[in-house]
């Protein structure tokens, strides 16, 4: 427990932090320890106060012991019969790979930005080998991210995927719509999407993709649209800029 003062990078910082000064090492390892284990999650050190090595020492076995507070809070969630799974959202394979290592109770779903132009193969691949389902978001590419973003004074342009000319060429062969092709070539990879719409005909379109199937040449057409993690739309820190 803490109050939260937001900063005005976006982050907050608890309020009640844990001061460091003037402990010799030995007194600082086992303080930090019991501070860690108490809740505090806002350490004060400083060059000209050479503890810099025992803090970080600490933090580090803290993390690599798996003592991560809200994965130990899910897994009470699931026993208690109160959440059935956990899932994880804007994880990279590091982040997955320490969870994994320390978690009693796997985590069964990663939900991270996935479209054609953003593959996320690497991150694909590693929770293929994990047993983890993903869920993509911005599965057309965030068309309306631009409008929703001048809001916070940020410009974002979305990338064009939905009037990319391999992806009219595919909707045109199968007579669906540019945005069915882009939804059904993520199903077909096993991965589940989330497109939001809140217009009915839209909504209604976005899952009208169960009648046909892509086929290899059409997959691999799309594959190839991948362009890594240049093609990234949404940067958290810039939203809460
Ligand atoms: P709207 O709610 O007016 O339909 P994403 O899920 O990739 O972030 O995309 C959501 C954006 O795409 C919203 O702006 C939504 O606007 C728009 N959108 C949703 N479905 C479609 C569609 N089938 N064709 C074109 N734009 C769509």
């Amino acid at each position: 427990k803490n109050i939260y003062l937001s900063l005005r990078s976006g982050l907050k910082m608890p309020a009640l932090g844990y001061g460091t000064w003037q402990a010799n090492d030995e007194e600082l390892e086992k303080g930090m320890e019991a501070a860690l284990e108490a809740g505090y999650r806002h350490i004060d050190t400083a060059h000209v106060y050479e503890n810099e090595g025992v803090i970080g020492k600490v933090i580090k076995r803290w993390l690599s012991s798996g003592k991560l507070d809200s994965m130990k809070a899910m897994e009470a969630q699931v026993d208690a019969g109160l959440a059935k799974a956990i899932g994880l959202s804007n994880f990279n394979i590091k982040q997955i790979q320490r969870i994994l290592d320390n978690a009693r109770i796997p985590p069964c779903n990663l939900q991270v930005e996935l479209h054609a132009f953003f593959q996320q193969n690497e991150l694909y691949n590693f929770c293929k080998k994990n047993n983890i389902v993903m869920t993509a978001y911005s599965p057309l590419g965030s068309p309306g991210i631009g409008k929703f973003m001048s809001q916070f004074g940020q410009q974002v342009e979305a990338p064009n995927i939905l009037g990319d000319p391999v992806v009219k060429r595919i909707a045109k062969k199968h007579n669906k719509k540019e945005s069915q092709v882009l939804l059904r070539h993520i199903i077909q990879k096993g991965i589940a999407a989330i497109p939001k719409s809140t217009n009915p005909e839209r909504l209604k379109q976005n899952i009208d993709i169960f009648d046909f199937e892509l086929d290899n040449e059409d997959m691999k057409a799309l594959n190839a649209l991948d362009k890594g993690p240049a093609a990234r739309i949404v940067d958290f820190y810039a939203f809460k800029g």
